[in-house]
C-alpha cells in the first residue's frame, strides 16, 4: 500500500493544538455544535482532529507508545478514508466556524467477520506500535460473537476544550440512530479507557468483556494510571 502523508503535519510530537492552527482557548462553549454524517471531504480535517487530539489524550495508543505523527502518518489516511466512504460515520461541527471539534467512526461488523479497518490500513514490518493496538483490539474480540451484524464505534473523539459538554453522548446517540435506519440490531463499542466506558454506560450499554491492559500477554503495554482497563461495549437497538 502506498504511504500517504497527513496535510499539514509539521510538528514533531502529537501534542500541541498548534498543529492544526486552531486555537481551542478561544472555543467559545455557548456556540452551538451540530452533527453531520461524516463525509470524504471531511476527512483531513479529521486527520488533523485525531492527530492533535485522539492521539494525545487515547488510552491504548499511549499505553503502546504512539506518540508522534511518524507513528501514524502513514497508515492514517489508509485508515479514515474508507470509514468516510462508507458513510457510516458523524462529525460534531461547531456552527460557528465550521470546525470539526468530534467524530465517531463507525464499521459494520459483517457476519462473524472481526476484518478490523485498522489492520487493513497498516503494514506490520513499518507500523509496529500501531500494530500492537490492532492485534490487543483483535484479542479482545475472539471468540466473540454477540457484535455480529453490529455498527461498530471504532473510535470517538471530542476536542479537549469541547469535553464534557455531552457532545460524545450525542455522537454515540447519533451513530445509533445510523445503525436503526440501516435495521442493524446493535451498536459496539471497543471502549479503552474509564472516561468513555462511562459515556457508554449512560447511554445503556453494557460489557461484553473487559482485558485489564496489565493481564495482557500480547506484548507490553503502558497505560497510565488511571485507564486500567479496556472494554467490549454493546447496546442492543
Ligand atoms: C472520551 C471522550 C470521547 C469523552 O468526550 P466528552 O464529550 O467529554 O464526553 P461526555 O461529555 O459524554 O463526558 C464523559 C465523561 O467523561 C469525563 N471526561 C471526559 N474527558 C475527561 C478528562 N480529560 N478528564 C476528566 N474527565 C473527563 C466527562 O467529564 C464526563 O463525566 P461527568 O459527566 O461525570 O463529568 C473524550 O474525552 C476524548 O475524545 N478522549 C480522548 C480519546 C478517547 O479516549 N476516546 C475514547 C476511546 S474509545
Amino acid at each position: 500500500m502506498e504511504a500517504t502523508q497527513v496535510p499539514g503535519v509539521l510538528c514533531r510530537e502529537i501534542m500541541p493544538d498548534s498543529c492544526t492552527g486552531a486555537d481551542s482557548s478561544r472555543a467559545n462553549l455557548e456556540q452551538p455544535v451540530r452533527y453531520e454524517p461524516l463525509g470524504e471531504e471531511h476527512g483531513d480535517e479529521v486527520m488533523q482532529l485525531l492527530l492533535h487530539s485522539f492521539f494525545r489524550e487515547e488510552p491504548l495508543g499511549i499505553a503502546a507508545g504512539v506518540r508522534t505523527p511518524e507513528d501514524v502518518h502513514h497508515w492514517l489516511p489508509a485508515f479514515v478514508r474508507p470509514i468516510a466512504r462508507a458513510g457510516l460515520s458523524s462529525v460534531a461541527v461547531e456552527a460557528e466556524s465550521g470546525r470539526v471539534v468530534g467524530v465517531a467512526l463507525c464499521h459494520l461488523v459483517e457476519g462473524h467477520s472481526h476484518d478490523s479497518p485498522l489492520m487493513a490500513a497498516l503494514q506490520p514490518q513499518r507500523d509496529i506500535k500501531a500494530m500492537a493496538v490492532a492485534q490487543f483490539l483483535a484479542d479482545l474480540h475472539i471468540g466473540l460473537d454477540e457484535d455480529a451484524g453490529s455498527l461498530s464505534l471504532l473510535v470517538l473523539n471530542v476536542e479537549r476544550h469541547f469535553s464534557g459538554r455531552g457532545i460524545a453522548a450525542e455522537l454515540v446517540r447519533t451513530t445509533e440512530e445510523r445503525a436503526r435506519q440501516r435495521g442493524l440490531k446493535a451498536v459496539t463499542a471497543d471502549t479503552t479507557g474509564e472516561f468513555s466506558k462511562k459515556t457508554f454506560e449512560r447511554l445503556g450499554f453494557r460489557v461484553l468483556r473487559e482485558l485489564r491492559y496489565e493481564d495482557y500477554s500480547g506484548c507490553t503495554l503502558r497505560p497510565g494510571p488511571v485507564h486500567t482497563t479496556a472494554r467490549v461495549m454493546l447496546k442492543n437497538l
